[in-house]
């Protein structure tokens, strides 16, 4: 599992040469694990920056950009490096193709030199891995469960992927209950209460990972539980700063966090779809459903360019008597592969709601257990399109063929 790396608050001032690489730039600066840096994007390259930078300070992070030879990137960073304050970095994105040029640029300061071409993934790692700390603990990855329509049965198949990764990929995972009044988690898995997520959503400036730690319910070995008290005898209003404010905590400790989200549409769920790192889209073999999953799926692909379209659930399958939507036919719809389909079977669900057990544990041989367990292990495993790294690369790992990048 790569574990997503995100960049901190930092001022980034790039400044470009080729149209490539400013467009790689502008599609780094737009995607979600940079949502909190400040980029901005300036023609020029190394003698726009030196011009300004003389009368003004420099930001946390420079991005440059030389198309020229060797020698004159050399000139042009000595240059540089006069009106640079000692606490900037400096990410050089070179044509120059050499190993020995490398580690000179290093020797003189330089944080990274990639060569062009470069792919906008390659951006974000190369400035993440400069903020990362060498100690900081793995950062954990959120995966979020949405339903295309009420009922089509998003939350049973979230709570059984969540124990599927616990129990038998070992991984220790959180659940985030975030449907705050109908929320079925507590019920599924047999317990009373659901923990404490309130106090979290109510003051998200208090959350830290040791608040969380404390408001969560436990639900086995390495299953954990954060969700409401469900009931509508309070109002309460989600913001998503919140929700942001408590994934952001969480993914500090939890190496999977898996949201379940109600079926609504309001800001606060939109963020959490657009900061995921993963998104589970279940939909029912009918028309609305489709519709809707349509729609999602369009923004989703223009709103995270970078990322592999939602992992598409088609659920409840072969309803007796039921006119039904063949997958392939969502396929052509929505463009996107219909990844398991999970049939109808009130036997095994139901059977597995009555005993507040998972149909995974409750009816394993089953074939939607089946199908839900080739989901979890999908979603344990990597995925083409989530390694952070695309193509392009720091010369010198090219050089010494390190790393699959
Ligand atoms: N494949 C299936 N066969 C039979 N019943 C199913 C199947 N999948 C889910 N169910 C049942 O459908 C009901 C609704 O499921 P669930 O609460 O998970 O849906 P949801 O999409 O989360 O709904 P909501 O919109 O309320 O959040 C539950 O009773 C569940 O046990
Ligand atoms: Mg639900």
């Amino acid at each position: 599992m790569t574990p997503v790396a995100l960049v901190p608050r930092i001022n980034i001032q790039a400044f470009f040469e080729s149209p490539q690489t400013v467009e790689a730039i502008q599609t780094a600066f737009a995607d979600r694990r940079m949502a909190r840096a400040h980029g901005t994007t300036m023609a020029g390259g190394i003698p726009a920056a030196i011009r300004l930078f003389q009368t003004q300070s420099t930001p946390n992070l420079l991005l440059v950009e030389s198309t020229g030879p060797r020698e004159a990137l050399l000139a042009n960073l000595a240059s540089l490096a006069e009106v640079c304050q000692p606490d900037t970095k400096v990410v050089v994105i070179g044509h120059v193709n050499d190993v020995i040029l490398y580690r000179d640029l290093i020797r003189q300061g330089v944080s990274e030199y990639i060569v062009a071409p470069v792919q906008p993934l390659q951006i974000v790692e190369t400035i993440a891995a400069l903020y990362r700390s060498e100690k900081a603990a793995p950062i954990g990855r959120v995966i979020a469960f949405m339903g295309a329509k009420g009922g089509c049965g998003s939350s049973t198949i979230c709570h059984n992927c969540a124990w599927d990764l616990a129990r038998n990929a070992g991984v220790e995972t959180t659940i985030i209950d975030l449907d705050l009044a109908f929320g079925t988690a507590a019920l599924d898995f047999n317990l009373d209460a659901s923990g404490g997520i309130m106090e979290a959503i109510a003051q998200p400036e208090r959350v830290d990972s040791l608040l969380l730690d404390r408001l969560l319910v436990r639900l086995g070995d390495k299953l954990n539980l954060l969700g409401g008290p469900g009931g509508v005898d309070k109002d309460f209003t989600i913001e998503a700063h919140a929700v942001e404010t408590i994934l952001t905590a969480m993914r500090v400790s939890v190496p999977t966090i898996v949201v379940d989200l109600p079926n609504l549409w309001a800001p606060w769920v939109r963020f959490t779809l657009l900061h995921a790192d993963q998104i589970v889209l279940t939909a029912e073999p009918e028309l609305a459903s489709l519709r809707n999953a349509k729609a999602l799926v369009d923004m989703l692909k223009v709103a995270r360019p970078n990322d592999p379209p939602p992992t598409l659930v088609l659920n409840q399958v072969g309803v007796p008597k039921r006119p039904e939507i063949a997958a392939a036919d969502f396929r052509k719809a929505i463009g996107t592969e219909v990844a398991v389909t999970i049939p109808f079977d009130p036997a095994s669900f139901g059977a597995a709601l009555n005993n507040g057990r998972m149909v995974l544990d409750m009816t394993p041989r089953s074939k939607a257990a089946e199908a839900m367990r080739k989901l979890a292990r999908d979603l344990a495993g990597d995925k083409p399109g989530t390694s952070v790294v695309a193509s392009g690369q720091s010369i010198l790992k090219k050089i010494l063929g390190r790393g699959k990048m």
